[in-house]
């Protein structure tokens, strides 16, 4: 498994790592990643997966690195201690490795949420602070609020048939030392990619690699600087797979033979900002 820089941090990561929403499988298929290299799990207080992953680092935690995410309405300076406190009890751990903000929030003053973060780095609760769904313009600004620390990590949706990342987010993030945390770096499965890849180009490479399309589909993300990708999968087969799409390399002629023949969706700046205004106000009326 091969390793990337954690931001700017003197650690590293595996670039393949462990998602957990919607996880039904066993202990020891997640068990299983971890053998493999996959040390690296991530969870949310949302998902009600951290209890089970609080069983499967048991006896191994310091061979894990850690990651949870606090929900956007606890971003109060008192609620986010109280979610950090109940995340580590339901991993039975005394310390989250990297602690991220799920959603931005609006009505929530960035500063307090950030000055909170920051307290829990300096009572040890947590190691690094990250964020995910945030655009550019938030992730400068959540920086710019931080007096001691910097932001580690961005989580967002990234994969071949959903390159939103690439208008502006990735390359910030290659050039400021933030890793991009690739979600959804299956697009939730392979059908989507299927569908949007008419002339069957993911078939191709995976022969002519001797890898599976989804391999190829995870290579493709982690093939890009600082991008490391989280698949979840329920299944031993399926993990062991995920776990083999590190350790080697597309060819660049392979990268731009996907880029061109896979039907991509890229969110413009003009839709970004419209599904902005439109979740900033849902969430003052209450509604998220
Ligand atoms: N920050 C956020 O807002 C956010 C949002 C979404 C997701 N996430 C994180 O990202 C993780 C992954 O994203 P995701 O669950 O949305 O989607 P995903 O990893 O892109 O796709 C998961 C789906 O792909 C299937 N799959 C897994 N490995 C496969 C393989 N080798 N071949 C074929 N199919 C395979 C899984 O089936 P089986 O389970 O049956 O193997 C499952 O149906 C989540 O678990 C979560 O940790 C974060």
């Amino acid at each position: 498994m091969l390793h990337k820089r954690l931001g700017a941090a003197e650690l590293t990561i595996p670039e393949i790592g462990l998602g957990t929403w919607q996880y039904r499988g066993s202990v020891q298929a997640l068990r299983k990643g971890i053998e493999l290299g996959a040390r690296f799990i991530d969870t949310a207080e949302a998902y009600g997966t951290e209890s089970f992953v609080g069983e499967v680092i048991r006896g191994i935690r310091n061979q894990v690195f850690l990651a949870t995410k606090a929900s956007p309405w606890n971003f109060r300076r008192e609620d986010i201690y109280h979610a950090a406190n109940r995340s580590l009890q339901a991993l039975k751990t005394d310390y989250i490795d990297l602690y991220q903000l799920h959603w931005p929030n609006s009505t929530i003053p960035i500063e307090e949420t950030m000055g909170a973060m920051e307290e829990l780095v300096n009572q040890g609760k947590i190691r690094f602070i990250g964020v995910s769904n945030f655009s550019l313009g938030e992730l400068q600004r959540a920086q710019s609020v931080l007096h001691r620390s910097r932001i580690a990590s961005n989580q967002v949706r990234y994969n071949l048939v959903d390159r939103s990342a690439e208008v502006g987010l990735l390359e910030y993030c290659q050039q400021n030392k933030i890793t991009l945390i690739a979600y959804s770096p299956l697009a939730r499965g392979m059908h989507a990619m299927r569908k949007n890849d008419p002339a069957g180009v993911l078939r191709t490479v995976a022969a002519e690699t001797g890898r599976t399309e989804a391999q190829v589909a995870l290579n493709w993300c982690i093939a890009r600087d600082s991008v490391v990708a989280i698949p979840k999968a329920d299944s031993v087969e399926h993990i062991e797979e995920n776990c083999r799409a590190s350790d080697w390399r597309l060819t660049q002629e392979q990268i731009a033979l996907l880029n061109k023949e896979i039907r991509y969706r890229q969110r413009g700046r003009v839709e970004a900002v419209l599904r902005r205004v439109a979740r900033n106000t849902l969430q003052r009326l209450g509604r998220v």
